[in-house]
């Protein structure tokens, strides 16, 4: 792959690049097409340095899509594309504490998710990725056999309900295929994950606990995974149609702050 107005410099082999020599507030054309080229090769990237208000974050996401408003959580005020992404000495919870990848209960769950934090505790705060290619293709041919053709309920119910007792809503709860094809690589993704996936429909209920405990130890390995760690106005852009992140939350009582947006995503098959 080769790159001529941007430097992509590799995190691990599996997952993970970051970016350098780009404004995202005023990226060009060849930069945006890329920064295409650079999600579909790492999965996700990483750049630092990046003030961006919520004008310019939506403007960089909807050069990726649609925005999506998150099925969950309410959006800024002014601003529902965006959600706050924030922990403090009072937070009782952060979001994304489990493996997952974001609002897979969705009917069509996002293509891509956009972080922008500027505000970062002095340590600790890391966010985690993991390949779902890699957990995949880590499979054995027998394990990748059996999963083939099964499908999967994604149930936001348990998630948030707890979080927001007082809101009156019907949360979404969609099946998927446990194994999606990407459709820009053409790559086979593992696409269960511990947050949002309840149970797998073709088999009972036991042997989908059994087997879905399995995917979910399985997508621990720290060998499909890279850790980022952040720095005030750094930006994470992940594809949730083949990873998974998990958040950290060593940093209590400090401050962790910022923004997310999401790119909408379609049918996953
Ligand atoms: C999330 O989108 O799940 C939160 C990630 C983070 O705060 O690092």
């Amino acid at each position: 792959m080769a790159y001529e107005v941007l430097e992509v410099r590799p995190l691990t082999m599996r997952i993970g690049a970051e970016i350098h020599g780009v404004d995202l507030r005023q990226p060009t054309n060849r930069q945006l097409e890329e920064i295409a080229l650079a999600i579909a090769e790492h999965q996700v990237i990483f750049f630092r340095d990046q003030p961006l208000d919520h004008e310019s974050h939506k403007a960089f996401g909807r050069a990726f899509g649609e925005l999506a408003i998150h099925s969950g959580v309410a959006g800024l005020p002014d601003h529902p594309e965006i959600v706050a992404i924030h922990a403090d000495a009072d937070s009782k919870f952060i979001a994304g504490e489990n493996w997952h990848s974001d609002l897979t209960c969705d009917a069509e769950p996002p293509m891509g998710s956009i972080l922008y934090l500027h505000t970062v505790p002095p340590v600790g705060g890391d966010t985690l990725w993991a390949s779902m290619y890699a957990a995949y293709e880590t499979l054995s041919d027998r394990m990748k056999a059996y999963l083939e053709g099964l499908t999967a309920v994604h149930d936001a119910d348990h998630v948030y309900r707890p979080l927001f007792p007082d809101v009156d809503k019907k949360y979404p709860c969609n099946v998927h295929p446990v194994v999606r094809t990407h459709p820009v690589t053409g790559k086979k993704s593992l696409f269960v994950n511990q947050s949002y996936t309840t149970r797998i429909v073709e088999v009972d209920k036991a042997e989908s606990d059994a087997i879905l405990r399995f995917l979910y130890q399985h997508v621990q390995n720290p060998n499909f995974h890279v850790r980022f760690k952040w720095r005030p106005h750094s930006v994470a852009f992940w594809d949730n149609r083949c990873t998974q992140h998990l958040a950290t939350w060593d940093y209590f009582p400090q401050t962790r702050s910022g923004f997310r947006v999401t790119v909408a995503g379609d049918k996953p098959f």
